[in-house]
């Protein structure tokens, strides 16, 4: 099952968002009967938070009122997604399994009035939630309005109570199998941390000083498998029942707990929620990489966009007041990418409650409202696109991204806290789109022989098999760049001996790393190439890599900055530093040009995406997003999904989807 059986049942694309019509009254269903048709609403997300109405008191459920509103909804042409309410339950749970509230690492208890108030691995939270989603699914199975199920709301939660530590240490013997393997494992010989009994073995809680390394990474890998343990109970529940497909919004630009590989195996169609911080440009560049992301779990699949917001998100770091255009223009990213249609949250603007003052598709102004305008825009534009339905992106590059290497990073005591993994892979994803090219991400051990450019940005941790992997791929042809602080520590986070990366790593890139030289926060250091690095530099030797750039100052003068080996059949480059903008920008257009890969389309400007979708039949679309305030010619015109016309131009802020030849 894929995003395709949702539109198929559609026969659109999917356009709409969470509707949570408990909080207003039968005027306002009445007129958002008569929105909803305005926007072209198809698709609404029901009951997410729902769950003190849905069971007022323990195992006594009452459905009446989803029963209307779906009766309702269907009657209107608008199919559902139902939800089930599991990430927020009700105060009367919580007061009657005080233990299933979550616990942070300091012990603090945190109590209900919010959402997320569960830990995940307490039996009576995992019991309530397997009934309720089974009670859900019996009840809706077969209602011709399901289009989709929907389980919990952006797992993530994490907890270090008795109940974690319990399921943490029955995943500990799975992984390791002997307590002794355990301690080789976490290098307890240091500091006095060697385990006797497994019952000593606690969740990383909050400690004098560094926690044991591999501790965390093991606490982060045993609630990533948690999640998806929990997930598949829901989802098994719901199956008993229903053939519909079901899945889980993911929310994977904040959301560093999940193995969103393993995780999307799990699901009959990726579904992720994006919400960009930063204005203009940066914004549009960061929806990209996380609709990418979500193509890519599915291995290419369709995948549906379960949120985004017309505007303002919270307070403080959240602002992004979207300007004019910037809904159809990112609806459009989004599905460019390969994404059947764009859902929002919400509908409609709360009027009381935590999120009052998240935007919404119909905001508290009402219709007459620019964003109400923006919204009706977006859906005439999406319901314009039906043809493009299952056609899917191919991609040439890859950037590699895996939840150990990032997880690797949050180890206390590493040589630098401005090891970012998010920066440094959103990073290469920015410079790759600024190029124009369509990227796909990967994770370093899968098969790579399909690209012909990879990029490995952050791989501070780095298996054998991986390693291996990657020599697999440049020995084959591939072109290869890695860069600084690769393969440093092993899937134990032990760190690797006789020089870094791991050997294959080694072998493959030609070179050794001797030493690594953190930079201060304020140090910049210039190559022999005139580009600048900041953050990190080593001191590194070639065995038989050549040096295309070298430090020019300090202990590291004349040595290798940037390195080019010719290995097999294919090439591994290695980057030492973190590059400037403008020097990375450089590097990554050469690297294009040696891998013999071309932009989406030719004589674009900067700040003017386009992407091609192809369908099975040799159908294929170009979505062209201008960014800039200019008028843009194209390399050719050809006739427009959106307008119906022929197009010579995009206008300044405008979008196309044209028809490609064959
Ligand atoms: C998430 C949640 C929504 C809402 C938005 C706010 O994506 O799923 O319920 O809280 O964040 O941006």
């Amino acid at each position: 099952m894929t995003a395709r059986g949702i539109t198929d049942r559609l026969g659109s694309l999917a356009f709409g968002g969470d509707y949570n019509p408990e909080q207003w009254d039968e005027e306002t269903w009445r007129e958002d009967d008569v929105l909803m048709r305005r926007a072209r609403v198809n698709l609404t997300t029901l009951g997410v938070f729902s769950w003190a109405l849905l069971e007022p008191e323990e195992g006594r459920y009452d459905f009446s009122w989803l029963d209307a509103h779906i009766d309702r909804l269907h009657a209107n042409g608008v199919a559902v997604d139902i939800a089930t309410p599991t990430a927020s339950p009700p105060p009367w749970f919580t007061l009657a399994h005080p233990d299933s509230l979550a616990v942070t690492p300091d012990g603090t208890r945190l109590v209900h009035g919010s959402r997320d108030t569960y830990c995940l691995a307490s039996p009576a939270y995992r019991a309530a939630a397997r009934r309720i989603a089974g009670a859900l699914a019996e009840r809706y199975a077969d209602h011709p309005a399901l289009a989709l199920w929907h389980v919990h709301n952006e797992y993530g939660t994490l907890c270090w109570c008795d109940h974690a530590a319990v399921a943490f240490r029955i995943w500990l013997r799975a992984r390791h199998g002997t307590l002794d393997a355990l301690n080789d494992a976490w290098g307890t010989a240091f500091w006095s941390q060697r385990y006797t009994s497994w019952e000593q073995v606690l969740p990383p809680r909050a400690t004098q000083y560094h926690k044991n390394p591999g501790q965390t990474v093991d606490f982060h890998r045993f609630w990533a498998d948690e999640i998806i343990a929990a997930y598949r109970e829901q989802r098994d529940a719901i199956r008993a029942h229903s053939d519909r497909p079901v899945t889980t919004n993911l929310m994977l630009q904040y959301n560093l707990r999940l193995d969103m590989w393993a995780f999307a195996d799990e699901l009959d169609v990726v579904t992720s929620d994006h919400y960009p911080m930063a204005p203009g440009l940066d914004a549009a560049a960061n929806a990209a990489h996380y609709a990418d992301l979500s193509r890519s779990l599915g291995g290419g699949r369709p995948w549906l966009l379960m949120e985004q917001g017309t505007s303002t998100v919270y307070d403080g770091e959240q602002v992004l007041g979207k300007e004019p255009g910037e809904v159809l223009r990112h609806t459009l990213g989004y599905i460019a990418r390969g994404s059947e249609g764009a859902l929002f949250f919400q509908w409609r603007q709360s009027r009381a409650g935590a999120e009052t003052w998240h935007s919404a598709m119909l905001p508290h102004a009402g219709p007459d409202s620019r964003i109400f305008r923006e919204t009706v825009g977006a859906g005439e534009a999406v319901a314009a696109l039906g043809a493009l339905a299952g056609s899917t992106v191919t991609a040439q590059v890859a950037v590699l991204d895996s939840p150990d290497a990032m997880w690797a990073l949050e180890a206390n005591g590493l040589p630098s806290k401005r090891l970012d993994h998010q920066a440094m892979v959103g990073a290469a994803h920015r410079a790759l789109w600024d190029a124009g090219v369509t990227v796909d991400f990967a994770r370093p051990d899968q098969d790579l022989s399909g690209y012909r450019l990879v990029v490995a940005p952050s791989l501070f941790l780095l298996s054998d098999e991986a390693a291996e992997n990657l020599r697999r791929y440049v020995e084959g042809g591939g072109t290869l760049l890695v860069q600084h602080a690769a393969g440093y520590v092993d899937d134990r986070m032990h760190a690797r001996l006789g020089g870094y990366p791991a050997p294959a790593l080694r072998e493959t890139l030609g070179i050794r790393v001797e030493e690594h030289r953190p930079l201060r926060t304020d140090q910049r250091i210039t190559l022999s190439d005139g580009s600048h690095g900041t953050v990190w530099s080593e001191s590194l030797h070639t065995e038989g890599a050549e040096t295309l750039a070298a430090y020019t100052h300090g202990m590291l003068e004349g040595r290798p900055a940037l390195t080019r080996h010719r290995f097999g059949t294919g090439q591994g480059w290695y980057l030492s530093t973190w590059l400037d903008d403008a020097g990375y920008g450089a590097l990554v257009q050469r690297l294009l040009k040696e891998a013999g890969v071309a932009p989406e389309l030719p004589d674009l400007p900067a700040g003017v995406e386009a992407v091609t979708r192809h369908a099975p039949d040799g159908r294929r679309w170009h979505v062209l997003i201008n960014h800039t305030p200019d008028t843009v010619p194209l390399p050719s015109s050809a006739h427009d999904l959106l307008t119906g016309t022929t197009l010579a131009e995009l206008a300044p802020g405008g979008c196309a989807v044209l028809e490609g030849a064959r």
